[in-house]
């Protein structure tokens, strides 16, 4: 059995909604602070106010025991370690904006003004290097009128897929724990006591960069399977024989080479803007980076050309578009690479039908006047083309339903379909 730790988490998103209902189930005590009313109230009612895989039995099986939420900080007062998981969304420039870190530091430097017990502040947001040693550190040890003997800092970032996030919360490749101090980082450590998985030991700044590093990675990854997947598809080879034949060398792996639409989500186009935007500041010009953006930016616009060579016009053609969610398994619209297909076919005067399992309450937010279909047979009805966008598995059952189409023309964004008549984005 596990030795029970107090833990208060800042911000009730997928992060740390994800953490706080893993560490209860882990045999932790854990409140959850949010400053929205609505989504406290969902999560004390045991209702995740998003959707995760695996959550909303977590939420039923510990909320009320080991599990709360609250908008108050009051939890703090009494917390043996504080995680941050508030957002750092982008700001025009591509740079992150650490409001809501700041806010929270202070939020929490207040709360642990009155805690008798010595309490560490993890940072698990994505922030860039120094944010937890030169903005965090500061606002709580100010707001707290404490020294760091009483309050140790560090950084754990988060390698949570979403719609997998518990999965790899529970399973994790490794724990990364930055801080400065042994006495912290050892605190950090013992509440992960449960998890197998190497430790990563490191200083703050350099978990912070950890975090960059490894979605820039992969994010490279993706774009240059896109790359040589563009170059397959006009030299007529098949790309995902290409990467099999690749990915088997142990210093490549297999992961990540999925050519097909680009990447999207909340994390990947964020973080490696982010990571440009740090470099220039100090004066470099990362050039890999840039083009790793600049490749994604540009796939879902091959689709359309594809569809333009197979059709001629869009105009007052009925499209279907299959898939609006950034991936499967979750309803996250977040930069997915439907929305500029979408839009490029309604700029060019098509019809557009859409289908997702999930996802359609979200994108009527941005699209309200496209026509959203019940089933994916629907939305092919009489289309005079098909795009499918999101790597859904019940798309790839798909056959017959095509037959509804005027003609089978059906391009992939994703490697999905089965069936015959499909042609891919670059495959
Ligand atoms: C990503 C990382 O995988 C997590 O490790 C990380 O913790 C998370 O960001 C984060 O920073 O919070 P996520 O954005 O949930 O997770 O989704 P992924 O499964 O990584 O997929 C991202 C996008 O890349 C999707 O649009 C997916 O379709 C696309 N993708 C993925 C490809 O186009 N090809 C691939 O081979 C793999």
């Amino acid at each position: 059995m596990v030795h029970s730790m107090k833990i208060s988490i800042v911000g009730g998103g997928y992060v740390g909604l994800v953490t706080g209902s893993c560490f209860a189930k882990l045999g932790h005590d854990v409140t959850i602070i949010d400053v929205d009313p609505v989504k406290v109230q969902s999560i004390n009612n045991g209702q995740p106010p998003i959707y995760e895989n695996g959550l909303e039995d977590l939420l039923k099986q510990n909320t009320g025991l080991r599990l709360r939420a609250s908008t108050g900080y009051d939890s703090v007062a009494k917390a043996e370690i504080v995680f941050i998981c508030v957002g750092t969304p982008p700001q025009p420039d591509g740079s992150a904006n650490l409001s809501y870190i700041e806010s929270a530091s202070t939020s929490i430097g207040t709360g642990l003004k009155i805690n008798p017990h010595y309490c560490v502040v993890v940072v698990k947001s994505t922030v860039p290097p120094g944010t937890t040693e030169k903005c965090v550190q500061p606002a709580v040890l100010r707001a707290a009128q404490k020294t760091e003997r009483e309050i140790g800092f560090a950084m754990n970032p988060e390698f949570l897929r979403e719609g997998r996030a518990v999965e790899d919360f529970l399973h994790p490749d490794r724990i990364v724990i930055g801080s400065n101090d042994p006495r912290a980082g050892k605190h950090v450590a013992d509440v992960y006591r449960n998890i197998q998985a190497p430790v990563i030991c490191t200083g703050l700044i350099a978990a912070e960069m950890i975090k960059y590093t490894s979605n820039a990675f992969l994010a490279a990854k993706i774009s240059f399977s896109n790359e040589i997947g563009n170059i397959c598809k006009h030299l007529g080879i098949d790309v995902y024989e290409v990467m099999k034949g690749v990915g088997l060398d142990q210093r490549i792996g297999p992961q990540f080479l999925n050519a097909g639409a680009g990447f999207g989500g909340s994390c990947f186009p964020k973080d490696v803007s982010a990571l440009i935007s740090l470099a220039e500041k100090i004066g470099d010009d990362p050039i890999l980076l840039k083009s790793v953006i600049a490749i994604n930016e540009r796939q879902p616009y091959r689709m359309i050309t594809l569809l333009l060579d197979k059709i001629g016009t869009l105009s007052g053609k009925r499209i279907a578009v299959l898939g609006l969610a950034f991936k499967d398994n979750t309803d996250d619209i977040r930069d997915s690479r439907s929305i500029p297909v979408i839009q490029e076919l309604l700029d060019q005067s098509a019809h557009v039908a859409v289908y997702d399992p999930m996802a359609m309450p979200n994108m009527r937010r941005i699209f309200p006047a496209l026509e959203y279909c019940a089933c994916a047979a629907d939305a092919l009805r009489e289309a005079d083309g098909c795009l499918v966008m999101t790597e859904w598995p019940e798309f790839t059952r798909l056959d017959h339903e095509f037959d509804g189409m005027k003609k089978r023309i059906i391009i992939e964004g994703r490697r999905i379909l089965s069936c015959k008549d499909r042609d891919g984005i670059c495959w």
